[in-house]
């Protein structure tokens, strides 16, 4: 474990923010998946940096380069591996942090981990630069699911308490998904989405920043996938999300606030309908006894402020162990949820393709 995740296809990320490059080792693919690179291009934009006013303004580059694993468009079932060059560092913003660790990020705990012999330039590798080999992975993930019929796809549902229209949980539609996953600004009411670029706005002019919950959905996953305890759905898809940077938790279904229903409300009546095994609600997010049960499987997950804002904080000197007030500098998102969106969808598509091929169903 560490920057190595999964069971029969395996992930590995490798990188520091402002080292020569990030990318990551795909291992265990299937062969013969085409590989559509527009479309793979498409899901980096979508995460990369610096393309509107809610972003940052740093430019990243986000261009991944193909090393080994594909021949002639197709995967060879050989390891994949993709780099992604660093281009655009601003190292000297982060000097002052080698000793002054940023509250909430990973300086402390990093330099700690490490025994001071970590990279401090932007985060190292526990930078945001670290979920653009995962996007790319997630995005060749995707192709390989998309040939049986699975569509994963999310949304902002919230930022800085501003909400978005929730997705109908019982009729999820791969055509509703692949609309939304093409959207600007990923949300599903346009309304909504001017609310949560004013959240954001207000953030920044207070030399802040607003966190949030992405919604994500996946459908056509066929019933009976998934083992029981360790293997079960819930863990391998909640492993995959909290290992994202900021994310803090995950909820399925109704989640947290199924604390508050009686059984009677919260079980998901058995239908039968169009010949197949339906349920009439969906609060249980598709996953019973960590196992599909043929309905979209829907989950949340909450993305913290982010830590590096401009506001004067209050730290200490490693060194000195005086207690310091620290201004960070450096360009960073005054909220990281619309371009964590892409981010979950790809470690979601990276965990089912995973549980599928361990369990000889792709
Ligand atoms: C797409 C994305 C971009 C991010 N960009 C930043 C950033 O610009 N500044 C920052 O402080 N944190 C950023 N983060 C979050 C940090 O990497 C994260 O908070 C840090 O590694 C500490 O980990 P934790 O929040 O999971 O505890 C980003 C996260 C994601 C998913």
């Amino acid at each position: 474990m560490g920057s190595i995740i999964g069971e029969r296809v395996r992930i590995s990320v490798y990188g520091e923010s402002h080292g020569k490059s990030v990318g990551v080792v795909i291992d265990g693919l299937p062969s013969g998946i085409r590989i559509d690179a527009d479309d793979i291009a498409a899901h980096m934009q979508r995460r990369a940096p610096g393309r509107a006013a809610w972003s940052t303004t740093r430019r990243e580059g986000d261009v991944a380069e193909i090393q080994s694993g594909v021949y002639r468009g197709y995967t060879t079932g050989t390891p994949l591996c993709a780099l992604i060059q660093n281009f655009g560092t601003r190292s000297e913003d982060y000097e002052d942090l080698k000793s002054r660790p940023r509250p909430s990020h990973a300086d402390y705990t990093g330099s700690v981990r490490y025994g001071g012999y970590g990279d401090p330039r932007g985060g190292g590798h526990f930078s945001g630069r670290l979920t653009a080999p995962l996007v790319f992975a997630g995005a060749v993930c995707m192709q390989a699911l998309h040939t049986h019929e699975i569509f994963v796809g999310g949304h902002a549902l919230e930022i800085g308490g501003e909400r978005d229209t929730g997705f109908d949980d019982v009729r999820l539609e791969p055509e509703f998904l692949r609309r939304l996953v093409r959207r600007e600004f990923p949300v599903i009411s346009d309304e909504a989405g001017e609310r949560m670029k004013a959240a954001i706005e207000a953030a920044r002019r207070d030399l802040d920043s607003v966190g949030g919950i992405v919604e994500c959905g996946i459908v056509n996953v066929p019933a009976g996938l998934g083992d029981p305890m360790f293997g079960g759905l819930e863990v391998r898809i909640g492993a995959m999300v909290l290992s994202v940077p900021a994310i803090k938790g995950v909820e399925f279904g109704d989640g947290f606030a199924i604390a508050r229903s009686r059984g009677s409300q919260n079980n998901d009546p058995i239908v039968y309908r169009d010949g197949a095994v339906h349920t009439a609600t969906n609060h249980n997010g598709g996953i019973d006894g960590g196992i599909s049960n043929g309905m979209p499987i829907v989950f949340r997950v909450v993305v913290k402020p982010t830590a590096s804002i401009p506001k004067a904080q209050q730290t200490i000197d490693l060194e000195t162990k005086e207690a310091e007030t620290l201004v960070i500098k450096g360009r960073h998102d005054p909220c990281i949820v619309p371009r964590a969106v892409p981010v979950v969808e790809a470690v979601t598509a990276v965990a089912l393709l995973d549980v599928l091929v361990s369990s000889s169903k792709y």
